[in-house]
């Protein structure tokens, strides 16, 4: 049995319901062939969110340039991969070499940004010289504020999460660039995947195209002992996850 660890945002949402609203009883049978671990990751909750954050809410057209923040991450990698499919430009934010190298090498990133060893204003103009058409943010904070002033005319800030925010004793400062969406003419959304419930079918069905294609891999990283849940949460705080962080808590 694998448990999806589920972040302080994400509260509010089900899992037990991703593959159907009309699940009876919030149970789902998974089809023939369908690893547990792909449910729960790509054709899961976190793939939705990347799905219509980026689709629905982001608006991507073919060409544009889009950058994603948390890239290595269950939802920023499936974000990434789905505008590479969509022939965007696709740069990812990440912590780390090892992350970035990721990013270029499995999931075909055209760049990559280590936020921890570079600065991330400065790598953003060179990466994105006319600008940022679609910035997915998953993370907040001074990410987001330079993504804002690297924004391009009529750029769209799709605001996923702000986990860099999520175990502040205080709330921070709003971002000081939101003048740029003035400029630009941009736009900045908010949205959170379980008003999406009644489109799922159509997400899944494009994500499991994408995934039989090979175009999308599924990145997730299997944690084991209902004992160690807490710690398997932590992970995502402190970037140690690679990919989907899941608990495997016995054999099915
Ligand atoms: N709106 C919705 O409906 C919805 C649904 C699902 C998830 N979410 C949000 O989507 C985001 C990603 O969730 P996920 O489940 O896919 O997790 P994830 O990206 O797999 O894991 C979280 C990642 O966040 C990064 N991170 C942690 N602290 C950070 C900080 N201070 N600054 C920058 N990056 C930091 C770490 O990567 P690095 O090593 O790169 O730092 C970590 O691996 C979260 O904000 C979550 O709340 C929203």
């Amino acid at each position: 049995m694998l448990a999806a660890i589920w972040c302080k945002a994400c509260s509010a949402g089900r899992i037990t319901r991703w593959w159907t609203p009309r699940s009876p009883g919030g149970v789902t049978k998974l089809p023939p062939g369908m690893p547990i671990t792909r449910a729960l990751s790509t054709l899961g909750l976190t793939g939705l969110t990347a799905y219509f954050g980026l689709l629905d809410v982001g608006r991507v057209v073919e060409g544009e340039t889009v950058v994603v923040s948390g890239a290595a991450g269950a939802t920023g990698s499936v974000v990434g991969q789905i505008a590479r499919i969509k022939r965007c430009r696709v740069i990812g934010i990440a912590g780390g070499a090892e992350k970035c190298a990721w990013l270029l090498r499995e999931a075909r990133f055209t760049g990559a940004i280590d936020y921890k060893s570079e600065d991330v204003r400065t790598r953003l103009r060179e990466l994105c010289p006319n600008g940022i058409d679609v910035y997915f943010d998953n993370v907040g904070g001074p990410i987001l504020d330079a993504a804002l002033a690297e924004l391009a005319f009529r750029g769209r800030v799709v605001l996923c999460g702000a986990i860099s925010s999520y175990g502040a004793a205080e709330l921070p400062r709003g971002p000081r660039n939101y003048m740029n969406l003035i400029i630009q003419r941009g736009r900045m959304e908010g949205f959170v995947i379980i008003d999406y419930a009644k489109r799922f079918g159509e997400a899944v069905k494009d994500l499991s195209a994408w995934v039989a294609a090979e175009q999308i891999k599924d990145h997730v990283d299997v944690q084991e002992g209902l004992e160690n849940a807490p710690k398997a949460l932590r992970r995502l705080f402190a970037g140690e996850n690679r990919g989907k962080q899941l608990l495997k808590i016995a054999d099915p």
